[in-house]
């Protein structure tokens, strides 16, 4: 009833930096509302139509970036790695399900970061942790380690800039399907992954040769030329968010206007705090993660807090339980949902719940995990007679070397070092990626 932008400020929160100079923090937050709106509600509006398409099994929603955007990894070559690895993904899936494929980047603002613990320790030196650029600097220093206002500031103009290029790529011609040969990245070029993928671009471009001679072509119909990425992350920051939400002239109705889509994490979730408050006055198509810890009664009170209208494609729910466990805790919660009539787009994070650490050290997270979580998610959907609308996942369009195994990218502890860049936990390389999603492709088709 007294939703404002801020009544969330009135309500327990979890997660958030303690800044020291709240002058400082108060003027950013003012400049930063006057600052332009990243997205414009129209476009949060049509990502919710397609969601709520994927949530009847019309369309399938592939979401995916880094698990922290950094300001040191800020360049052009990056982001359109990612999206050339979302275009592979995209035709992968498209060409096996038939079904249009919704792309919508952990990217343009995926900087807050939750942490399992406030501290960590180095050597017997306790500092606060780092928690996403937005915040504060990842440097193991005293000084990196304080909040800093301004770094709202600096993630705006990052998240502007880079939607700014990835419109430019998905419009200017570099999403066309006449060059899917293209998007095969340098290092999955020459790989029997990469190989796979050139045998699935021939057959694309010999459709494409019968549609030309047909007189359909990337001049006569513009879909043939042009992509849609929309953008996401994790509404943590709500200082951020806050600033960042407009009402709409239109339909009088608020927007985070910071990204299309914005999840809850699942730290943060709890039905009587804050950001379970704020999530509730934006018409933003929004996501709530569901862990191992959530409980059935909890998961429809959350439904009914989050969606009371029981919209189609205003929810989505990604689930993230474990390989190990998914079996026994998540047929229960799709049960109750189900039976209670509640429109959701259910999701498969198959990353958050397989996290290991390596013996060489690292934090890692295994190939074959992830891979059987994503299967028993779509097992357990067919037999309850649901649908398994999307997945999402931590991937990079670059060579790196955080999860182990595959069988396109055979990554062992012991390599896990040579080029292990992520700011927060491990990623899927470009080829695991693309792996994982041909196996999703033959999932769906055999079922
Ligand atoms: C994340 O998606 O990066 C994350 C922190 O996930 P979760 O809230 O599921 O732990
Ligand atoms: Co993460």
């Amino acid at each position: 009833m007294s939703w404002t932008p801020s009544s969330w400020r009135k309500f327990p929160i979890k997660q958030q930096p303690t800044y020291q100079d709240q002058e400082l923090l108060q003027s950013v937050e003012k400049k930063l509302n006057l600052f332009p709106p990243i997205i414009f509600a129209d476009e949060a509006r049509r990502l919710k139509e397609k969601l709520a398409r994927a949530g009847r099994g019309e369309a399938f929603l592939l979401q995916g970036g880094d698990c922290a955007e950094s300001f040191s990894d800020f360049n052009a070559a990056n982001i359109k790695n990612l999206l050339k690895l979302m275009l592979q993904m995209n035709m992968v899936l498209m060409y096996s399900t038939g079904k249009p494929v919704v792309k919508v980047g952990r990217i343009a603002g995926q900087f807050a970061k939750p942490r399992s613990s406030d501290f960590e320790e180095v050597d017997g030196v306790k500092l606060p942790s780092y928690r996403g650029d937005i915040i504060n600097g990842i440097e193991f220093t005293e000084e990196a380690r304080i909040p800093n206002p301004y770094n709202m500031i600096k993630a705006y103009n990052q998240s502007a800039a880079t939607l700014n290029l990835l419109r430019a790529f998905s419009r200017g011609g570099l999403a066309d399907l006449n060059r899917v040969h293209q998007w095969n990245l340098d290092f999955i070029k020459d790989n029997p992954l990469g190989k796979r993928y050139d045998e699935l671009s021939n057959k694309i471009d010999q459709s494409m040769k019968f549609m030309a001679a047909c007189g359909l072509n990337s001049d006569t119909l513009p879909q043939l030329h042009q992509t849609t990425m929309y953008t996401s992350h994790e509404a943590l920051l709500l200082n951020y968010e806050e600033a960042m939400t407009r009402q709409d002239s239109e339909t009088g109705k608020w927007y985070d206007c910071s990204a299309h889509m914005l999840w809850i994490g699942d730290r943060t979730r709890d039905l009587n705090e804050a950001h379970i408050e704020y999530f509730k006055g934006i018409d933003n198509p929004i996501g709530c993660k569901v862990g191992p810890s959530m409980g059935e009664d909890e998961l429809i009170e959350l439904i009914e807090a989050l969606n009371p209208e029981n919209e189609e494609g205003r929810l989505t729910l990604i689930v993230r339980m474990g390989a190990s466990i998914i079996s026994e805790k998540y047929p229960p919660l799709l049960q109750k949902v189900k039976d209670a009539g509640k429109n959701v787009v259910w999701t498969i994070d198959p990353m958050h719940g397989n996290v290991e650490k390596s013996s060489s050290g690292f934090k890692t997270r295994n190939f074959d995990n992830i891979l059987s979580e994503v299967e028993q998610f779509f097992a357990i959907h067919k037999e309850m007679g649901t649908v398994a609308a999307g997945i999402h996942l931590e991937m990079t369009g670059n060579d790196v070397t955080e999860c182990t195994g595959s069988t396109s990218s055979p990554i062992t502890d012991e390599s896990l070092a040579s080029r292990y860049h992520t700011q927060c936990d491990p990623r899927l390389n470009a080829s695991q990626a693309l792996e994982l999603s041909f196996m999703i492709s033959e999932t769906i088709t055999e079922g």
